[in-house]
């Protein structure tokens, strides 16, 4: 395969570097066919299925034992990174993490590229979130151009890379957690095909949603409704995929123009952090994007209301109280561990170990 130095492989065009991520990395929503995303689904369910047996437990336990993961996580997260360290120790990893620059080689002004170096030596994996966009494929292309190799099933892998989020751009292991999310509440209604979506709030830098609309790609039938502001409206990379997919989608002022047509009502938070002021205190939710209780009677009685959480002023707190089993995002943070779990277990190749075990023993 042709070598690229790293600046190069940045600038290659998305359609070119997938193909060399392959099943290597966890970098981009684009990368997942339906297949993969299916089997993630099913594996997940296994292994949330077994670990309630105590032998389930055990062998979820025994299969990476020998393997060590690193947690680098220099930008804010709780779900995440604590997902990912559960979903780990329910495999039986050993695990690091690092989690602050100003402790690290870093703020001696090691670069980025020498410190995952370092990293690779120590570990078999490394799950990264960091606010440069780039940052995980840099240190997919360092993988891929180092020579450390792990035998993985027999086979010669090189040390295997997980986005936990790409500055404002991608989060792919949410998309999937959120597909796993939408197929279960969508369990008795033939599934995510057909449905309507509405992503609310800051779509332009949200990542969540950016990645959750690119893998929309693979479930025929489906619509977006944007929801925004204009200047949170999402990005134009991000509508021009849809269209290139053939994935109609809309874009409204307000909410309330799509809450009785939605199978789905995503709420994200304004993302400020990306603000160039950021002053004190956070942005407030513009009305119009705020999920109040009076939207539950408005919604579908078999839609759910989704958030990849944090939250704030976007939902109405007493939503969380109102006992209505449409609201899914507590459901959906659980379901976050059993994907990382799913999604761990599948790069290191021990899913079928886990399906035979359920097919056996459920
Ligand atoms: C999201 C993120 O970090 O992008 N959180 C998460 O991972 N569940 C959403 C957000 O921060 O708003």
């Amino acid at each position: 395969m042709e070598r690229y130095t790293l600046p190069q492989f940045l600038e290659l065009p998305r359609e070119q570097q997938l193909p060399i991520i392959d099943d290597r990395a966890i970098l981009y929503a684009q990368q997942f066919n339906r297949a993969q995303l299916d089997h993630y689904c099913k594996l997940a369910d296994a292994c949330r299925t077994i670990h309630k047996s105590d032998a389930g437990a055990d062998l979820l336990a025994s299969l990476l034992r020998r393997r060590t993961a690193l947690n680098f996580f220099v930008q804010p997260s709780s779900r995440t990174f604590l997902s990912f360290s559960a979903a780990q120790s329910i495999l039986g990893m050993r695990r690091m993490s690092l989690r602050d620059l100003n402790i690290s080689s870093m703020s001696k002004g090691e670069s980025l590229v020498d410190s995952i170096r370092t990293f690779m030596s120590y570990v078999d994996l490394i799950v990264m979130r960091h606010k440069d966009e780039s940052a995980a494929l840099a240190a997919f292309w360092i993988s891929w151009n180092s020579d450390r190799r792990l035998m993985v099933g027999g086979e010669e892998r090189i040390l295997p890379i997980v986005s936990g989020g790409a500055g404002s751009k991608e989060h792919p292991t949410q998309a999937l957690l959120d597909v796993y999310t939408l197929e279960r509440s969508f369990e008795d209604q033939g599934g995510i095909e057909g449905k309507t979506i509405m992503m609310v709030g800051d779509l332009k830098r949200g990542r969540t949603v950016r990645s959750l609309a690119f893998l929309m790609r693979n479930y025929p039938g489906v619509r977006l409704i944007f929801a925004a502001p204009e200047r949170y409206q999402m990005s134009e990379d991000v509508c021009e995929f849809l269209i290139q997919h053939k994935i109609p989608y809309s874009t409204v002022d307000s909410m309330d123009d799509g809450i009785e047509t939605a199978d789905a009502i995503y709420m994200t938070r304004i993302q400020d952090e990306w603000d160039e002021l950021a002053g004190e205190g956070h942005v407030a939710s513009p009305p119009g994007f705020r999920f109040e209780l009076r939207h539950l009677d408005r919604m579908k009685r078999s839609a759910c209301l989704l958030h990849p959480l944090p939250k704030r002023d976007e939902v109405d707190e007493a939503v969380d109280y109102a006992g209505d089993k449409r609201v899914v995002y507590w459901r959906q943070e659980r379901n976050g561990m059993w994907m990382r779990v799913a999604i761990i277990a599948t790069l290191f190749k021990v899913d079928s170990q886990i399906l035979a075990h359920a097919f056996e023993h459920h």
